[in-house]
């Protein structure tokens, strides 16, 4: 299995997404500001992973630090929000930055602490996938056809995935699936990633351009969605990467069912809608494909990276704790206390 971040004596190695799938290279990120970078220009990306990422990066500001608790704080505290200015919407990433800041508050040798706090999120990662993989795996049933948006398999985790994951354990468990993978314009994790993890398991695969969502409904019979999550708030409502809020309005208009697949670190309990900043990228992400200019220059652009997807169009919340189904405003806290 796929593993997209390692932490090495204090070195952060990851797997720069930018180059796959052409080249599978690893890459060392030596200080907090080349994290920032990895996770802005999405050398690393996915919710948990940039979250796991981020913590790593604090971690490493620990291993470098001298015995000066002070000046360890000061150091700490600026790194926190470097980090915090990388991406927007994936609450992954500031439940990571608070958890590891929490650690460092209240320890007695908090240098010690944060990189053991990183360590163990980084482990716990991969045992909270295969987890949910396992109880998600039990939605999927022999002959399904199942499609699957954007990237959420290990390269959006530290291994295994979400999304990915759960259907990639089914595929495992011999059920005889069908999976469809929309390219996920304009970043193109779907082809670039979700492909290329779908071949490398074994899984029988099609790629399709976002375009074709509806017919494909239309014509290949899909019964289940499986996707990720990059924030779930208290009432189920869903963002995740820009496309999903059409898949899942399609998905009841053909009576199919529709889940998502989150650890409890993409959940944010606290925040209402209209507080949650949806990331807008940049124009050349449309302008150009691959440095070929495709539109005109002077195009007026709208490039978010996210929407939002009510909870009365999602049939159930895959998490680590167990399967949520609606009514969420009651369940999502009902779940995530046990
Ligand atoms: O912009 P990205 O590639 O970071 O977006 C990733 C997604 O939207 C995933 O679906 C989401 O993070 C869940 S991944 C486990």
């Amino acid at each position: 299995m796929l593993q997209s971040i390692y932490w090495k004596n204090g070195k952060i190695i990851i797997i720069d997404q930018t180059k796959l799938p052409k080249i599978l290279q690893y890459k060392v990120l030596n200080n907090i500001y080349e994290v920032a970078e990895a996770i802005v220009n999405m050398r690393v990306r996915g919710a948990p992973l940039i979250g796991i990422t981020a913590a790593l990066g604090l971690a490493q500001i620990a291993y470098k630090s001298s015995e000066n608790k002070e000046s360890f704080f000061v150091e700490l505290e600026k790194g926190a929000e470097v980090l915090k200015k990388t991406r927007p919407t994936a609450v992954n990433l500031f439940n990571a930055i608070n958890r590891i800041l929490n650690v460092a508050y209240s320890s007695n040798n908090p240098i010690k602490s944060v990189i053991e706090e990183a360590l163990n999120m980084l482990k716990e990662d991969i045992k909270i996938n295969q987890k949910m993989a396992e109880i998600g795996a039990e939605l999927i049933e022999y002959g399904d056809t199942i499609l699957t948006h954007c990237n959420t398999g290990s390269l959006a985790t530290v291994s295994v995935g979400t999304a990915l994951g759960v259907i990639i354990e089914a595929h495992k468990q011999g059920k005889k699936i069908r999976v469809y993978a929309t390219e996920t314009r304009p970043k193109m994790q779907g082809s670039r990633l979700t492909m290329f993890e779908l071949i490398s398991a074994g899984v029988d695969a099609y790629l399709i351009p976002d375009t074709a969502v509806a017919f494909t409904f239309e014509r290949k019979g899909i019964n289940k969605v499986f996707v990720g999550a990059d924030r779930i708030l208290a009432d189920g409502t869903l963002y995740n990467k820009i496309g999903t809020l059409q898949i899942a309005i399609l998905s009841k208009y053909y009576s199919s069912e529709f889940y998502t697949v989150a650890p409890s670190s993409t959940f944010d309990l606290v925040s209402k809608k209209e507080e949650v900043i949806i990331e807008e990228r940049s124009r050349d992400e449309l302008i150009f494909v691959d440095g070929l200019q495709t539109a005109p220059i002077n195009s007026k652009v709208f490039n978010p990276a996210f929407d939002e997807t009510p909870p009365n169009l999602i049939n159930g919340i895959i998490t680590e704790k167990g399967i949520i189904y609606p009514p969420f405003k009651k369940n999502v806290i009902n779940i995530l206390q046990q």
